[in-house]
């Protein structure tokens, strides 16, 4: 089924006052999502915060199995947070390593990730190995193949859909080539969730971290994080707290079983009950109908700005996400996103991924913000973006 674009947009308040090509860096929450944060904190409010909790522990609950069923995964293997990065580090901080061993990551690794593993790296004597692209711009399969092949690998990080530069990277094969050599496979899928269908055992990754405010259209402060139920034990926590672990015997602890071993006992129980409605909207409309409606607001853009004849797209890959990249001959990406906002136009600038990767493996600043990204989602419209192009030309 097709989305109601009409529809969306009349539950879409934001729409109303700006054009909002800026959905890779937070989305316009739908009235139903922030109905449901504003509803809570009401609660919060009349009948106190823990009593508020309480009432709404039901609701609490089901956020984890929609979360889940927007990924294919079991409730007891999905735990909630306040950070897309927060969510992923809990995960893979808590991975055990031995001094020499590789982590392997694609070029277009989001950079906040290439931190965390360099701290990793530092303190545990890690090597860090980029995995090289393929001609598209997506990580090289066969090149990771080979470094897989090579053996003393605890890990591979792929971000699904890189913060700018329009590609999905190939997770299905990368999770495919993981599993063959028993190698744990962490995905970063903060941009791909909300945008196109997940499905955790078809990607065979065994963590994958989701960001709320993004493609999902949740509020802000909200994510998620998948761990496999096989993996959950080999992953201890590096932070517990009373949520996570009850103390057992003279000096041990128990750990919990499930995926909530990494969450903190305090939270926004607001933005939980958002993210969980967000999930549920993202759910109804159906994943299918909002990948095929970004990837053809997407191309249009694309062909639009490719025939302007100072504009140049930056976007590789074979499948593109709704994120596009462009610069404007003689005009500095600042400028570009100052002149449209002016116009009520949301976009932002960013550097490009792999530039950014490069310049924290070189110890250097990230890289200064060189491209435009517009990124569309199911509830802008074609005269949208037509807006927007005659606004460049
Ligand atoms: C690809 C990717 N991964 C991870 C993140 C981090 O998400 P958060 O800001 O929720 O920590 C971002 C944020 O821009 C991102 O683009």
């Amino acid at each position: 089924m097709s989305i109601d674009v009409q529809a969306v947009r009349r539950e879409t308040r934001g729409v109303r006052n700006v054009t909002h090509l800026n959905n890779a860096g937070s989305s316009l929450m739908s009235r139903p999502v922030a109905e449901t944060v504003v509803g809570h904190l009401r609660r919060e409010e009349e009948i106190g915060g823990y009593e508020a909790a309480e009432e709404a522990a039901d609701r609490l609950d089901d956020v984890y199995s929609s979360v889940a069923r927007l990924i294919g995964a079991q409730a007891n293997e999905i735990a909630l947070a306040e950070s897309g990065s927060r969510a992923w580090g809990a995960a893979v901080y808590s991975l055990p390593v031995e001094p020499g061993a590789r982590l392997l990551i694609g070029r277009t690794e989001y950079s906040g990730n290439v931190i965390a593993l360099r701290q990793l790296a530092r303190r545990h004597g890690l090597q860090i190995v980029v995995v090289r692209d393929d001609p598209h711009g997506q990580v090289d399969v066969e090149h990771l193949q080979r470094e897989l092949e090579r053996g003393n690998v605890a890990m591979v990080a792929l971000t699904h859909v890189p913060m700018a530069n329009g590609l999905v990277n190939p997770a299905t094969q990368v999770g495919r080539l993981c599993r063959a050599a028993g190698v744990l496979f962490v995905l970063d899928a903060c941009q791909s969730v909300g945008q196109m269908p997940l499905d955790v055992e078809a990607l065979g990754c065994d963590v994958l971290a989701g960001t709320g405010r993004k493609f999902l259209r949740g509020p802000r402060g909200t994510a998620f994080l998948y761990v496999r139920a096989s993996v959950l034990e080999q992953l201890e926590p590096v932070m517990l707290d009373g949520h996570s672990a009850v103390p057992s015997g003279a000096n041990g602890l128990e750990i919990r079983g499930d995926a909530r071993r990494f969450e903190s006992w305090e939270t926004s129980v607001a933005g939980r009950l958002g993210l969980g409605r967000a999930v549920d909207y993202a759910l109804a409309l159906g994943l299918d109908a909002v990948q095929e409606r970004v990837a053809r607001l997407a191309e249009l853009l694309r062909n639009a700005l490719s025939a302007l004849p100072a504009v140049t797209v930056h976007d590789g890959g074979v499948i593109r996400s709704g994120i596009v990249t462009f610069s404007v001959r003689g005009s500095d990406a600042g400028t570009v996103r100052a002149k449209l906002a002016d116009h009520r136009i949301n976009v932002s600038v960013a550097p490009l991924p792999s530039s950014e990767v490069n310049a924290v493996l070189a110890g250097k600043p990230c890289a200064a913000p060189t491209v435009v990204r517009a990124s569309v989602h199911y509830y802008n419209t074609e005269a949208e973006i037509q807006r927007l192009v005659h606004l460049l030309r």
